[in-house]
Order: structure tokens, then sequence, then C-alpha cells
């Protein structure tokens, strides 16, 4: 698929939404893992218009919507959901025949998304964030998916390592220093955790905010949201804002992460390391999948590309022991 010119026709996803007469074509922003983000300009106002891989769940839809109403009445900041009629996502017909979900929020005009390693109001303020969102306090009664209470993706990690063998040495290169610490972290990644559930964002990390044009942290990227438990969230956006270039977990940032969500709320307890089982649970199941999609000849070699860039990014970043023992005590000491 190019990524220069949308599919999907500029006038469909206007009138489906409301969004008024559109104002030029859609521009290309930014292509993740689950969508391409397309800016598309109105005759009444800007737009982020999220293409997505796949169809989402229809049952999360609501509850998702209900959490993000009620995250920005809390005075959370993030764009508005645009919904068509009461729909979030739309399959919207593409210039090939084919269709693709769609969904669309109101564009946060910024200057991007914060950078480790973060300066330590830059942390308080996610800590605040954070704590703002989990005031929210929707409690559900699903039990989350299970990519996020176990590594379940993609079996042995020496089967996925001796499919790798033969076609990408460097990825091989990577991943067998590291295959103990891959075994050890499952252990961890499979102490899920309990209910009761409540909504969370679930990839509350620094990619998923944009610093606006008054230098306000804006929340975007809710595709994700559904049940886990503070804890977890917290422990996952610990490791993902509080970290230098490293993957090194900066003590600083940490108080202040946590100083910043105290403001907002109260600070949930941590039970031992078994808190960043989700944590290490989503990394692990992505890395799993990312393995996977490099040798997948169903995929475009520019995918099969990316997906190996992505892995190494997870196995650069994968957390120490040590490291993970270092900020549970600093949270076991703030409570
Ligand atoms: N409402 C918005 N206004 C302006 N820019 C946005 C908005 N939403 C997203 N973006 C931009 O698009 C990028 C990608 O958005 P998002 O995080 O939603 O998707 P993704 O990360 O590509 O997908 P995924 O995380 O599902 O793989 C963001 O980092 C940001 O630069
Ligand atoms: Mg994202």
């Amino acid at each position: 698929m190019s990524d220069s010119v949308a599919r999907w026709r500029a006038a469909d996803v206007a009138s489906t939404f409301g969004l008024g007469e559109p104002v030029g074509e859609a521009r290309f922003i930014a292509r993740g893992a689950m969508g391409v983000l397309w800016r598309l300009n109105s005759a009444s106002g800007s737009w982020a218009v999220k293409e997505l891989f796949d169809p989402p769940e229809a049952e999360g839809l609501a509850p998702e919507s209900r959490f993000v109403d009620a995250a920005r009445d809390m005075g959370v900041a993030s764009p508005p959901l645009v919904r068509a009629g009461d729909r979030l996502v739309v399959d919207m017909p593409t210039v090939d025949g084919a269709a693709s979900p769609i969904r669309v929020y109101g564009w946060i005009d910024n200057v991007g998304s914060p950078k480790p390693p973060l300066p330590v109001e830059r942390c308080r303020e996610a800590g605040m964030l954070l704590g703002r969102l989990h005031r929210t306090g929707i409690t559900v009664d699903r039990e989350p998916d299970d990519w996020y209470m176990s590594r379940n993706v993609g079996g042995p990690w020496l089967e996925r390592i001796d499919a790798l063998e033969h076609r990408r040495p460097e990825l091989v290169a990577m991943l067998r220093p590291v295959i103990d610490d891959l075994v050890s972290l499952d252990d961890l990644a499979a102490q899920a955790p309990r209910p009761p559930w409540m909504m969370c964002h679930r990839d509350f990390d620094p990619t998923n905010t944009l610093i606006d044009t008054n230098d306000r942290l804006v929340l975007v990227d809710w595709e994700n949201a559904g049940s886990l438990t503070a804890e977890a969230e917290l422990a996952y956006s610990l490791l993902g804002w509080c970290v230098d270039r490293h993957s090194e977990v900066v003590p600083a940032a940490v108080h202040s992460f946590l100083a910043g969500y105290a403001d907002e709320g109260v600070v949930p307890a941590p039970r031992g390391l078994g808190s960043f089982s989700v944590a290490l649970a989503a990394r692990l199941n992505f890395l799993a999948l990312m393995l996977a999609r490099v040798v997948n000849d169903d995929v475009s070699r520019e995918e099969q590309d990316r997906a190996e860039r992505n892995a190494q990014e997870v196995i650069e970043g994968l957390p120490r022991a040590a490291m993970l023992r270092d900020t549970l005590d600093m949270w076991e000491q703030l409570l």
C-alpha cells in the first residue's frame, strides 16, 4: 500500500463523519503497527483520520467510547472522538474496490511526541495525566485480552530463532545472547494481574502522547483501551516514560512520575515484580509477533523489514531484572 495517497476518498469520509466539505486531499502522517494516520482538513476543522489494518472487536467500542468521554470530562487532554452517528469505526470503500475501517479524531496542533530521556517535569506531567485518567474508575467485568495476561504469541523463543537463522543473521545475533533473559521475563509476564478490572488506556507511553502548541501533553491512540488494573498500567507507564536513551530507568524520573500521579489520585500498591507482568507480556508478545512477521512471506519485503526494526527496538530496550527491582523499590517507598 502506498503511503503517499489515501485509498479512500476524502469526500466519503468527510460526509460519513459529518466533517463538512473536505479541503484538499488527506495528507499522510504516520504508519504504525496497527494503522495509518492521515490529516484531513475540511470546512469545519482539521481531523486525524486513522485507517486501521484490522477491524476492531465490536464489543470493545462502546466501553472505549464511554471511557474516552469520561476521561475528557475529567480533564484528561485528548482529541475529541468523531462519530458517524453512533459509530466510532466505519468501513469506507477504497479505490481498489476493497474497504478500510476508518475512525476520526480531532486534529491536535503539536510539536511532536516527547522523546526520552525526558525532563522530570514532563514525567511529572505524565504521571498527573495517568492519575487523572485512572480517577475515571470505570469498572468492567471483561477479563483483559490474552495479549496482556502472559506471553502467548509465537511459541518457544528457540523455535522463533531457528526460523530466522539463515534469513536474518543480524537479528539472530541480537537474540541469541538474550535468550535466557527472554525465558525468565516470560515467567514474570505470566504473573497476570487479578480482578477487579477497570478501563485503562493500555498503551500509555510517550509515543502515544503529543506536546501541543501550549506545551501541554495530549493523550492519543485510544484504540487499545480496555480492561486492566491501575497497578499494571502504572508499571507499564513507568517503564515507558522514566527511562534514558539506553532504556535504563532514571530514579528522578520515577519519583516525579509517581509524585505527579499522587497529585491526582491514590497511587495503587504494587504486588512485587509481578506488577510488571503486563508491561512484559505486551512487549514480549509484540516481539514474538514481529519475529514471525519478519519471515512471513505473505507480507511485503518492506513490511518484513519494518518488523525487523521493531523487533530490534524491543530487544535493545528489554527491561533487566535489576532495573525492575529498583523501580519497584522506589514505587514501594512512595506508599
Ligand atoms: N489527534 C491527533 N492529532 C494530531 N496528530 C495525531 C493525532 N493522533 C495521532 N497523531 C499522530 O499520528 C501518530 C500515530 O498515531 P497513533 O499513535 O494513534 O497510531 P500508531 O501508533 O501509528 O498506531 P498503533 O500505535 O496502533 O501502532 C502519532 O504519534 C501522532 O504523531
Ligand atoms: Mg501509537
